[in-house]
């Protein structure tokens, strides 16, 4: 069982535009051609902050089009957030806040052997790294610039550095790249 960051980012390292639009990113590539089919499969619990919730929110429609159901993942779904957030129907959700420790186990113990997908956005996924529980990063680096927006990751690491475990492309729009974090001696 592993706690993994899959995500999308912009070549200079942005999830979304300011204003959270990933408008950039859908050209790129399609969910069925990537290895998202085979990664949420695998899947046994999520983590994500409000504003990726709020996505997901505000685009039930596209997300509805686009994977048939508005709310797209059957394993339970921890939501970060300081604010009373409405639920989506069908979703079994958890609203929580502070301490990405309890959650984490909270999230072991639904998922049983199965992975754990901490979606983003990048300060969430830090949080988890700074407290020692991400174990994994596959990032999709999609062949565009943003200039500012939302980042992928906002934290030093340096001593020691990620692993890195593959490349693999994906059409022109995408290259896969899946890291390894490691621990201190
Ligand atoms: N490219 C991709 O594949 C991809 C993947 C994931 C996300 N995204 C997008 O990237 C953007 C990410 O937005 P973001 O960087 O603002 O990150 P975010 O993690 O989605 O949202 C940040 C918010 O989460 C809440 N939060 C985070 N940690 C918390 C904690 N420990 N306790 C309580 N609340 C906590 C806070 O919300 P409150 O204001 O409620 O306190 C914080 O302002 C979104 O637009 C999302 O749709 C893109």
């Amino acid at each position: 069982m592993s706690t993994v960051y899959y995500t999308a980012s912009s070549l200079d390292g942005f999830l979304a535009t300011e204003d959270d639009s990933l408008e950039w990113l859908f050209p790129l590539g399609t969910l069925q051609h990537s290895s998202f089919p085979d990664f949420i499969a695998g899947v046994g619990a999520l983590a994500m902050g409000a504003a990726t919730y709020q996505w997901l929110l505000d685009h039930g429609d596209a997300v509805l089009a686009e994977t048939g159901s508005a709310w797209p993942y059957q394993a339970p779904t921890w939501v970060f957030s300081h604010r009373p957030l409405p639920a989506i129907a069908g979703a079994t959700l958890h609203f929580v806040q502070g301490d990405v420790r309890p959650v984490h186990a909270a999230m072991q113990s639904a998922a049983g052997e199965r992975q754990l997908w901490i979606v983003g956005g990048g300060d969430l996924a830090g949080q988890f790294y700074d407290a020692g529980l991400l174990d994994e990063l596959v990032i999709q680096i999609g062949s565009a610039t943003l200039g500012s927006g939302k980042p992928l990751l906002p934290r030093r690491i340096l001593s020691p550095t990620l692993q890195l475990q593959s490349v693999q492309q994906q059409g022109a729009g995408m290259v896969e790249l899946r890291y390894r974090v490691q621990r201190d001696a």
